[in-house]
């Protein structure tokens, strides 16, 4: 089974608009499958999580199926999958619970190439334990993030090693698995934000050697909301604020207040979808993998030509040239405000924002400051026109 971009568009109500969407870094859009689930859970008898009424059941199933979903998607144990409001919330949260034993002198790692949410909760838990921060700077030319960097900034008192499994600006993709290893050897925990890597490629969490690893569904066609992953082993040793009624299993010990039932079976069908996008395998864990695999070839493909295009293009300033990427181009266009440049192409109909994404560290040290470049990245709905049209708008605003 092949990947049909033309069959892809098609169930994504929101491209009947016209618009060519840039801003899945921001947020993807949504398939007609994921939204009919949202609202099927809104609309069927919906109770808290039980086993007594019909109502009390649906609720704990899709609970229990939005877990096995994301363990298919990223290989990791159900029991160890937790939901939160946003990748932000949960590892604000994570951090004061794994900050409770950090002690003067401890040391944390974290990297200028990722988004805030994986710098500020990890230096302000830090602050508060009187743990050393230790910062690991990325190449400004290349926008690589170098494994040595990284291990030059470890020893025996590194608690954990906070870093991205890809830029949201840059697209650079780390060598998770080796800066994983290091950060092992010298005994700390790995924390990784996966949130702009899983929807451009297979993801297994063990093989990239995360202790613990967060992402956000909509960022991956699916609802608003977040999730932490981690070894069921490793969250039972961990002990968050929690009310006294609330259950002290794991992972539910993570979840404050009532789970987003709706979105929940939004996700569970966002991960339906993807691996529904190019296979038709038995079980869905291949599915994924097969699926992934043909979007990252599909987003290869176009993303090539986006790049040379931009490269062609007198006056327009790329940032970043990793070996290792995702379809995420970051860019300036001389004489023209950031502002401006968003401004034009969306009166073009293609939305490619400007921003420093809240990669705020990562836009300070490519010498952007607050105000970031334009981004510019792709999706499974991506099409070659859409690729024309930003270049087209591009050029004109370039010339
Ligand atoms: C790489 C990356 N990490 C983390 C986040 C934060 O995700 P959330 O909005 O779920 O807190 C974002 C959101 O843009 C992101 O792009």
């Amino acid at each position: 089974m092949s990947f049909d971009v033309d069959q892809v568009r098609r169930d994504f109500p929101a491209l009947s608009d016209g618009v060519a969407y840039f801003d899945s870094p921001g947020g993807s859009q949504v398939p007609r499958q994921v939204a009919e689930a949202v609202a099927r859970t809104m609309t069927a008898g919906l109770a808290n999580r039980g086993t007594v009424t019909a109502a009390e059941r649906r609720a704990e199933a899709v609970v229990v199926g939005a877990r096995q979903a994301v363990a298919d998607l990223l290989r990791c144990d159900a029991g160890g999958v937790v939901f939160a409001r946003s990748m932000t919330q949960v590892t604000y949260d994570v951090s004061r619970a794994l900050a409770q034993d950090w002690r003067a002198g401890d040391e944390v790692v974290v990297t200028r190439l990722d988004h805030d949410s994986n710098i500020r909760p990890w230096v302000q838990a830090a602050e508060r334990a009187g743990a050393t921060v230790r910062w690991v700077a990325f190449d400004r030319e290349s926008g690589e993030l170098s494994v040595d960097d990284v291990r030059a900034e470890l020893s025996d008192r590194t608690r954990l090693v906070a870093f991205t499994a890809a830029s949201n600006v840059l697209g650079t993709r780390p060598d998770v698995a080796a800066i994983a290893a290091a950060a092992h050897e010298a005994g700390a925990l790995v924390y990784v934000d996966g949130v702009h890597l899983i929807p451009h490629a297979p993801v297994d969490v063990a093989a990239l050697g995360a202790d613990l690893l967060a992402c956000s569904p909509y960022k991956f066609l699916g609802p608003h909301h977040g999730v932490l992953v981690a070894a069921p082993e490793l969250l039972e040793g961990l002990h968050p604020d929690k009310l006294v009624p609330s259950s002290d299993q794991v992972p539910e010990r993570f979840e404050l207040g009532t789970l987003p039932y709706e979105l929940l079976a939004g996700t569970t069908a966002a991960v339906d979808y993807l691996a529904g996008l190019a296979s038709d395998a038995g079980d869905r864990r291949t599915r994924v993998l097969e699926s992934m695999a043909a979007i990252e070839r599909h987003e290869e493909t176009l993303f090539a030509r986006l790049l040379d295009g931009l490269r062609s293009i007198t006056g327009v300033q790329l940032y970043g040239d990793p070996a290792r990427r995702t379809p995420t181009a970051y860019f300036t266009v001389a004489g023209r405000s950031n502002r401006e440049a968003a401004e034009q192409l969306a009166a073009a109909g293609v939305n490619a924002p400007a921003s420093h994404f809240y990669a705020i560290e990562a836009s300070r040290w490519l010498g952007l400051g607050d105000e970031g470049a334009v981004r510019a990245g792709l999706a499974p709905y991506t099409n070659a026109d859409d690729v024309e049209r930003l270049l087209a708008g591009v050029a004109e605003i370039a010339g």
